[in-house]
């Protein structure tokens, strides 16, 4: 048979004998067998179907114009007989096609939804506690295994427990607008609380006037806590931080028991090679005042760096500034109702980003709240 032979009337072909019309449609039927085979996917199957069924253009439709309608009388019979067999042939032949083609396209839908229990699972990697939590946690530790207990206090505040009730009074600079993040916060009401009422608290030592407004001495507690500051961000400051306070009341503590704390704190924290000193200083609720300095650990308290040059991290002082501290103010005890003639104390401020950088050699205070994490997985 010519190829496409639908495209040619029975005459064109020479076929004049009704015997000669089922070997031609055989030939059709073979070759729509060999069509259909190749439709593996619904699309194929889609366009075998146009080419073969389509109105206008499809092949039975050809047949059907060309090889049926003029038909002489005495092949019409068998061509119109040969025709309704290869139809039901082809749709029996397409009908299972059809099926295999839609049970393919299921079986990939199953294929792709399919769980694969062998595969290894999803590692979620597990956080770890920052930095500033272990070092909290490795302090209060120490704390609290010489008495201490640990309390908190709110990080809103009033004037009134983060300066006055600490003797820093009205007109003291540290109360300006420049040091200190005032806020206004919305009421029940609706309405905002009145500007300069409420602030960010500068530092945890309101915090000693909360403990001891609620309890009678003796006292021994430590608070760890954020501070806010409006200070510009560099390697050693942050506008926000974390300190932890001490606070030691009692009938009879000298400025001796102060020392032999602080100093049992830092050879615990450091470690035993590490030096200490007080210097002289001032606060408004300690009298009297000290800063405290450790020997620098960077250059071994030498004041020189590993490659001779000037240490920069005590900028060749040999010591680093830790906190500030100091006996308790006898003034403070009069906002707590403490009788300030049989009591004394000591109180302390520690600057807990700076510690952490002593200890695990971190030069800018910066990255603690960046979050990234090659910084925090050094620190499992
Ligand atoms: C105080 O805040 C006092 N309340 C400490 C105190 C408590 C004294 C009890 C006496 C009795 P000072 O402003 O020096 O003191 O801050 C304490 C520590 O906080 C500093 O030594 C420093 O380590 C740290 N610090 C201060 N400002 C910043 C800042 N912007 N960023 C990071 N750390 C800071």
């Amino acid at each position: 048979m010519p190829e496409n032979s639908y495209e040619k009337t029975l005459a064109a072909l020479g076929l004049t004998q009704p015997d000669q019309v089922a070997p031609l449609f055989a030939q059709l039927l073979a070759q729509a067998t060999v069509d259909l085979e190749a439709a593996q996917s619904a699309d194929a199957f889609e366009r075998f179907r146009v080419q073969w069924l389509g109105r206008k253009a499809g092949i039975l439709t050809l047949v059907g114009d060309n090889w049926l309608k003029p038909a002489s009388a005495a092949l019409k019979r068998a061509v119109g007989q040969e025709l309704n067999k290869f139809k039901a042939q082809l749709e029996t032949q397409m009908e299972a096609r059809r099926a295999a083609v839609e049970s393919g396209v299921e079986e990939t839908v199953r294929a792709k939804d399919r769980v694969d229990l062998s595969l290894p699972g999803v590692v979620r990697p597990i956080g770890s506690r920052h930095l500033i939590r272990q070092v909290f946690q490795e302090i209060e530790d120490i704390f609290v295994s010489i008495g201490f207990s640990v309390v908190e206090g709110p990080e809103i505040e009033t004037p009134y427990y983060n300066f006055e009730a600490l003797n820093i009074p009205e007109f003291h600079p540290v109360r300006e607008d420049m040091d200190t993040f005032y806020v206004q916060v919305a009421t029940e009401s609706g309405l905002k609380t009145p500007p300069g009422s409420l602030l960010l608290r500068t530092h945890t030592s309101p915090v000693q006037i909360r403990t001891m407004e609620k309890q009678k001495p003796p006292v021994r507690v430590i608070v760890p806590g954020k501070v806010y500051r409006r200070d510009n961000p560099d390697a050693t400051h942050s506008f926000m931080f974390h300190q932890i306070e001490g606070l030691a009341v009692d009938t009879d503590i000298t400025f001796c028991d102060f020392t032999g704390t602080i100093e049992y704190f830092v050879k615990q924290y450091f470690g035993p090679s590490v030096k200490t000193r007080f210097r002289p200083s001032y606060f408004p609720f300690t009298e009297p005042s000290v800063e405290f300095d450790v020997s620098c650990i960077f250059c071994g308290g030498s004041g020189v760096a590993a490659n001779s040059a000037t240490c920069g991290k005590c900028k060749g002082s040999c010591w680093i500034e830790l906190f500030g501290a100091g006996m308790v103010d006898p003034a403070v005890y009069g906002f707590v109702n403490y009788d300030a003639k049989k009591l004394s104390g000591f109180a302390f401020g520690m600057g807990m980003d700076r510690l952490a950088m002593l200890k695990y050699g971190i030069d800018d205070i910066q990255v603690f709240f960046q979050n990234d994490v090659r910084f925090l997985k050094q620190f499992p």
